[in-house]
């Protein structure tokens, strides 16, 4: 689409590199796997692919406690293979964006070994330090994600408490001290020099703390301080960050983890900062029309006046949406919703598989978060081993039903789904990029339409797992999500769990 930046377009897929795919056989994925499977990506039809952490870590939080931002962890390969594998994204016409974690580095950064080792040291103030209250209480009420537990951990070395959002090992970086910002700006140039088309933004909303570190509210106070933030100091940081994102040419964007659980300030985010935003609100809701029916007005009050929408509906950190949804039905018509609504959808690796949550025994379980079951690998082929080696973790349910390999073979499969309807998306400019409107439906189905231009398609989604009357629905079936009566007259009544778009 000329004029309009290509992530507003785009269909983006979501990898987590110790789990898409293996290329040396010891069980974790690395770049040069997900280099030999962009085949399947082009099959597929998506347009860019953002990459979770690769970078030099401890894995404490599996790549979200970044010891060195500017190289690859051996796990992963090294930066030859990331320029072998970015080269070859770019030759296949797709972009990447990659992970950017600001808001806290590793405990083994050198910045933290520094800072840690004396009260005098320069880098001291790059991290957040105090002394506990008279009475031994940690200095504010603030709760650690993944733990009910402070925020605050003692070094002994030292003898003050370090602050730290998430786990101890991912202490919390001081973006007040202009030094780690322009510290922090350089991670970015070094990416964005060596051509990467944007990033994720791990935990934006996070980066600028009031420097009095003031108490939550006792009405929150059990939640994770994270999900809380929300100060101007972080609006301005990333004004700053979107200026240096502009000042290359290629479109280089951003899209924000803002783990507001409030469309309304996620919006805020938007216009002369981030380029996108995850807006998590969709992510929790329940598969009820009258609470997606929300979600997208919400979207359109909050999100379209200083922005473009984004949506969601699997990622690392939550149960997947086949799983969480109840069946393989409805993850088709959430498929349909999905890519038919106006906003930047994103996928997550799997779901055109219909990939469930894996069933993670508890020796098996390695994650401080929960998430594992997210994060089985990706079953390629109907082979006892799935095209790995012994995973890190376990597969997910019918794996050699579910492999790519086996999905191909099946025309009428959620793969192919999932093809059909990018191919249809990218057919069609009023999917692409056109306006929204909501049309009244009966409860418990939803529809809108799509213009752009002379280009109109309807979409509509039945809910409940009966049929549903939509008599002032009109059209050509362009994509059904149970595949039956393409290229047909709609009749008017959208079955069990179907979900469709019309041709207007
Ligand atoms: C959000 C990431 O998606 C999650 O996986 C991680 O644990 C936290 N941020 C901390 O970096």
């Amino acid at each position: 689409m000329p004029d309009e930046p290509w992530w507003k377009s785009a269909v983006i897929y979501q990898i987590y590199p110790r789990s898409f795919a293996d290329s040396t056989g010891d069980g974790v994925g690395d770049l040069e796997g997900i280099r030999r499977h962009l085949d399947h990506l082009e099959w597929l039809g998506v347009d860019a692919i953002w990459l979770s952490p690769f970078f030099r870590s401890p894995m404490a939080d599996f790549g979200y406690d970044v010891s060195d931002y500017c190289d690859v962890d051996p796990l992963f390969g090294d930066l030859d293979a990331f320029d072998r594998l970015l080269a070859d994204i770019h030759g296949r016409g797709m972009r990447l964006i990659i992970d950017w974690v600001p808001n806290h580095s590793s405990s083994e950064h050198p910045w933290f070994i520094a800072a840690r080792s004396s009260r005098e040291d320069p880098k001291r103030d790059w991290y957040f330090w105090r002394d506990p209250h008279p009475d031994g209480t940690p200095p504010n009420n603030w709760k650690q994600a993944f733990r009910d537990a402070p925020a605050w951990t003692l070094d002994p070395t030292t003898d003050q408490l370090y602050l730290h959002l998430f786990l101890p090992e991912q202490p919390d970086l001081n973006w007040g001290n202009p030094d780690v910002e322009a510290a922090m700006h350089e991670t970015l140039r070094f990416w964005l020099d060596r051509g990467v088309d944007g990033f994720r933004m791990d935990v934006i909303h996070a980066i600028g703390k009031d420097p009095a570190l003031p108490d939550d509210p006792p009405e929150v106070a059990a939640l994770p301080h994270s999900s809380l933030n929300d100060t101007p100091f972080t609006h301005q940081l990333l004004r700053r960050i979107r200026a240096l994102l502009d000042s290359y040419t290629g479109d280089r964007m951003s899209v924000g983890e803002v783990f507001l659980l409030d469309t309304a300030k996620v919006g805020t985010y938007l216009r002369d900062q981030l380029h996108l935003a995850f807006n998590f609100p969709p992510l929790f809701t329940k598969w009820r029309s009258y609470r997606w029916a929300k979600q997208l007005d919400d979207a359109a009050a909050y999100i379209e006046p200083n922005g473009w929408p984004t949506w969601v509906l699997s990622n690392h950190d939550v149960v997947r949406h086949r799983t969480r949804y109840g069946s393989e039905d409805r993850a088709r018509a959430a498929a349909v919703l999905l890519l038919g609504l106006r906003g930047t959808p994103f996928l997550y690796m799997g779901e055109e598989l219909g990939l469930e949550n894996a069933d993670v025994p508890p020796d098996r379980v390695v994650d401080p978060g929960g998430r594992d079951g997210c994060r089985a690998p990706l079953p390629w082929d109907r082979s006892r081993g799935h095209g790995w080696g012994e995973p890190w973790l376990p597969f997910p349910p019918d794996a050699a039903a579910r492999s790519v390999e086996a999905l191909r073979d099946e025309p009428e499969s959620i793969l192919h789904l999932y093809r059909e309807l990018l191919a249809q998306r990218k057919a069609s400019p009023a999917l692409q990029l056109g306006d929204q409107e909501r049309i009244e439906v009966a409860d418990g189905a939803l529809a809108w339409e799509r213009a752009r231009g002379d280009d109109r398609r309807v979409v509509a989604v039945n809910f409940t797992d009966e049929a549903v009357a939509v008599p002032n629905l009109q059209g050509t079936v362009v994509v059904s999500s149970d595949r039956l009566g393409e290229g047909e007259t709609f009749t008017g009544t959208l079955g069990p769990d179907q979900a469709v778009w019309l041709r207007v």
